[in-house]
């Protein structure tokens, strides 16, 4: 091969690699449902996981122009806006000093706020910028004098400091029974209507069906970091190889569950067949 072809292979692979990293996809879902309150119907949010401080452009430009683009009637971050392994948190709040312009913003933190431990600071410049925290709490939504409610439980990794070797082994550890407690606190507190979770991970969908949620906003599987054709997924945190929840919309009862593939990177630095992904979900009724 002459020295020509090799510089050439080398930068088609770099163009690929940085467009497979940083090329941003929009993915639609549609959530279809009686119990949805008419004035929903039609209801767009911008879901947007696993930024993990990453930068689309100078001042987040690229991405903002995406988000705004898609019309949201509301946008949904479901958690590590921020990344442990990675100093800072200026990606993070430029994205969200400027989606607040694009519609308004919920909030649920991920393992990352938790383990970086600069959750509190970071939740209280979120809320000065505009950013609706909604940690193991819930607001109305309201549109056209009806309305929906919008819960949101802190990520697993806020209940797990403590955790027995005992506990590990028997399967089942305090942290899955405060995570549990928190979403029946939630149930119980707004029992009816048409209810939204956001909660950072999605191997919990049996837990998110027995509270009876309709419709679930998660992330955290980076849709299996590299995906293959009839394969999906490779690896996710939490679920290993091959995990059964990465990307698209699950169901189980009658809850749906939507699992972003996320936008950034964390231990892994490379996606592949998976580019970063803002998710519309858009709201029928049956
Ligand atoms: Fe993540």
């Amino acid at each position: 091969m002459t020295l020509l072809a090799i510089s050439l292979s080398a930068v088609i692979l770099a163009v690929f690699l940085w467009w497979q990293n940083n090329g941003i996809s929009v993915s639609n879902v549609i959530y279809t449902c009686s119990d949805l309150p008419d004035a929903f119907d039609g209801f767009r949010i911008l879901h947007v996981s696993d930024l993990h401080n990453k930068a689309f452009g100078k001042g987040q430009k690229r991405i903002i122009g995406v988000m705004a683009h898609t019309k949201p009637d509301m946008i949904a971050v479901t958690g590590d806006i921020i990344d442990k392994r990675r100093f800072g948190t200026a990606a993070a709040l430029t994205l969200a000093l400027e989606a607040v312009k694009v519609a308004p913003v919920y909030y649920v933190p991920g393992n990352h706020e938790k383990t970086a431990g600069i959750y509190e600071q970071l939740s209280e410049r979120l809320k000065s910028l505009g950013v609706k925290v909604i940690a193991n709490d819930a607001e109305r939504i309201e549109r056209n004098g009806a309305e929906i409610i919008l819960a949101g439980v802190k990520d697993w990794e806020f209940y797990r400091p403590g955790i027995t070797k005992e506990e590990r082994k028997s399967g089942r550890t305090r942290a899955d029974a405060e995570f549990e407690l928190r979403l029946s606190v939630l149930s119980r507190q707004h029992p009816s209507g048409f209810r939204v979770l956001l909660s950072h991970r999605p191997e919990k969908m049996d837990v998110y069906a027995k509270y009876g949620y309709h419709l679930v906003l998660t992330g955290h599987a980076h849709g299996g970091q590299w995906r293959f054709p009839f394969v999906g997924g490779l690896y996710a945190p939490n679920q290993g190889i091959l995990p059964e929840y990465s990307s698209g919309i699950h169901y189980e009862g009658q809850t749906g569950m939507v699992v972003s593939r996320g936008l950034g990177n964390s231990g892994f630095p490379l996606r592949l067949f998976n580019r970063p992904e803002l998710v519309v979900v858009t709201l029928k009724r049956r």
